[in-house]
């Protein structure tokens, strides 16, 4: 069994594309600009954005965060989006979901200029990615494409079960499994609350990409002997031995599966940290204008 350590790759991620922008510095090109809107005080959101503030820094982009109280309207909001959408130094922004019920999460995501959308959440970036056209791809599912391919693990012909069906983890992650590439080319099955016989679904995977939200829901007697397991679960459960008082817990009952798999991510330290890693790639690609003009 090997241990896909996100961790390790997430870093070396970093250091390349930190190169890259001094190189581009050094030639008198810009120093990419990420903004990120975060609204409310959300303890989840409030340390994803603050990582990827963090993550910006260690990648030498300028980074901008742009706080609102809960109670911000929904025009406020998105007017500060078409402000961002004007700015000529901003390359790429976030609006960090989720946000408070009386704003309207799509209203926000299509205001935002698709070719600023970093986030890979616009419905001409997820058009283009459906059917195979360069854009911005959600961050989740490209940084487990990352890891497939940082560790040479084939996928081509292989059977692919992606858990759960979100507009940001798994209908991407089933595009990209299934798309005319390396990694890719995976005979995809997609499961959620409906499916009829999900365990046998799991039993016949090679690969299984549990993005569910349901701590330790894949056991043992799912996953085949020699599997590829990816765990994109990041449940906060209560544990005081812990200072903040709580631990990310996977999906992934990882003790038990663990042995019988031949790769498979831990949580922490797995698929999170290329999350963070592969939104910056992409503030990287939109400083230098890479994908669209
Ligand atoms: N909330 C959970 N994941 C994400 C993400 O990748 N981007 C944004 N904007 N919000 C999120």
């Amino acid at each position: 069994m090997t241990l896909i350590d996100g961790k390790a790759v997430s870093a070396q991620i970093k250091q390349e594309i930190a190169a890259e922008v001094e190189q581009i510095v050094a030639a008198g090109g810009k120093r990419p600009h990420l903004a990120a809107i975060l609204v409310g005080h959300d303890g989840g959101s409030e340390t994803y954005v603050a990582n990827k503030v963090k993550a910006c820094e260690a990648c030498g982009f300028k980074s901008s965060l742009i706080r609102y109280e809960a109670d911000v309207t929904e025009a406020e909001l998105l007017a500060k989006v078409e402000e961002l959408n004007q700015d000529a130094d901003v390359d790429g922004f976030i609006v960090q979901l989720p946000l408070p019920k009386h704003i309207s999460e799509q209203k926000v995501i299509e205001a935002i200029d698709y070719r600023k959308d970093v986030d890979g959440f616009h419905p001409i970036n997820v058009g283009r990615l459906a059917i195979g056209l360069p854009c911005y791809v959600s961050a989740t599912p490209n940084g487990i494409i990352e890891l497939l391919r940082r560790y040479n693990i084939e996928t081509s012909g292989k059977k692919c079960v992606v858990l759960g069906r979100s507009n940001i983890v798994g209908k991407p992650m089933a595009t990209l499994m299934m798309q005319k590439a390396n990694p890719g080319d995976a005979t995809v099955t997609v499961c959620h609350s409906h499916s009829r016989d999900l365990k046998k679904e799991c039993q016949e995977a090679d690969i299984i990409i549990a993005a569910i939200g349901k701590p330790n829901f894949v056991t043992a007697d799912m996953v085949k002997e020699g599997a590829v397991v990816i765990d994109v679960g990041t449940t906060r459960v209560p544990d005081v031995t812990k200072k903040s008082g709580f631990r990310l817990n996977g999906d992934v009952q990882f003790d038990e599966v663990a042995p019988k798999c031949s790769f498979i991510t831990p949580v922490p330290g797995g698929v999170g940290p290329m999350t963070i890693v592969s939104l910056m790639k992409n503030t990287l690609l939109a400083g230098k204008k890479a994908i669209y003009q």
